[in-house]
């Protein structure tokens, strides 16, 4: 008997790997916090999680990574990780989601990957993408991309039933998103400006108590991807359009084998069968603390998520600093 990618996937048994893999590359880049050296944060971030994924009893791919196999020598696209002995996978991942947000010590910085079955995610080309997401409970199309950004702040306040002033758009602080932020200003809305880390700005919309109604935007395609990824297990909607600047990035779309460049992906096309998730904290932050450091020891904080139950955890990792 044949069966499928995905019946294959052992999403339960994987998931504590996949914590295993979150959490060694925040520990190794936490080291890096506040030392103003993105690269080298990153770096250590990157080693760190393709040692732990190498670890792992799958056959990974990496579908999201840090680049094209000529521009990154570590966990790019198409890179086959894990032992090669369990199931065939998918990886999107972003070891240091923040990396300037780590280099300064500023909030939200994240390690962030998400594993599914062969095929379950967008080859997203390292372009931007058009960002729009909210959180769980609302119709599909409460808000929309065709919209523009004064509309999609009314149709997100008439779904929750509050006034425009109540509801607070998330966006990245860019000259790019002059128009976007006039917009959602001549409506009343509040707009908690971010300057980096939009998957932890997708993921506010979706996560209690975060004071964020909505995200808005354009930010990394690949970004855009693992965010989808979240939402899939917490709720809530992202709709995404990659945006092509010239000929070299349409030609990065034609490469992941997209043809419609003018296609809109809600979330479960991006993410099209369930996957698990897992992001750890960094820097210190509105979703996840930071890495704590105390003498001989350090702790950290992982988001554990499965699509298909709809379960999250939030784990306590506390290790012995000789063994990181
Ligand atoms: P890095 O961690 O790779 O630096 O990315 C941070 C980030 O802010 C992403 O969250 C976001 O999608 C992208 O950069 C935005 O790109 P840009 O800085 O070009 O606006």
């Amino acid at each position: 008997m044949t069966t499928s990618p995905s019946s294959q996937f052992q999403d339960r048994m994987l998931s504590l790997g996949l914590a295993r893999v979150s959490e060694a590359a925040a520990l190794a880049s936490a080291k890096l916090v506040g030392r103003g050296d993105e690269k080298q944060a990153d770096q250590a971030a990157v080693n760190a999680m393709r040692t732990q994924l190498n670890m792992l009893d799958i056959a990974g791919v990496v579908v999201i990574g840090e680049g094209e196999r000529d521009e990154a020598p570590m966990l790019y696209i198409g890179e086959e990780v894990g032992t090669g002995k369990g199931p065939g996978v998918d990886i999107a991942l972003d070891p240091l989601e923040g990396t300037t947000l780590t280099a300064k010590d500023m909030p939200n910085a994240l390690t962030v990957i998400a594993m599914g079955p062969r095929g379950s995610m967008l080859h997203a080309p390292d372009v931007y993408m058009d960002k729009l997401a909210i959180g769980p409970g609302f119709a599909p199309d409460t808000v929309t991309l065709a919209m523009s950004p004064q509309e999609r702040v009314a149709a997100l306040a008439k779904a929750k039933g509050c006034d425009v002033t109540d509801i607070t758009v998330c966006v990245l602080e860019r000259p790019r998103h002059e128009e976007v932020i006039g917009g959602i200003r001549e409506t009343g809305a509040s707009i908690r400006l971010i300057t980096d880390g939009d998957v932890a700005g997708v993921m506010h919309c979706a996560e209690p108590g975060t004071g964020i109604d909505m995200y808005m935007g354009s930010g990394g395609a690949p970004e855009g991807v693992l965010a989808a990824a979240a939402l899939k297990c917490m709720g809530g909607q992202i709709y995404g359009r990659l945006l092509f600047r010239n000929d070299d990035e349409k030609g990065r779309a034609a490469k992941a084998g997209i043809t419609d460049l003018d296609r809109i992906y809600a979330r479960d096309e991006m993410v099209t069968e369930d996957v698990i998730f897992a992001a750890t904290g960094v820097t210190s932050g509105s979703l996840l603390p930071a890495v704590q450091r105390e003498p001989g020891w350090l702790t950290c904080e992982t988001l554990l998520m499965r699509s298909k139950t709809g379960s999250v955890r939030r784990m306590n990792y506390r290790t012995p600093i000789e063994t990181t």
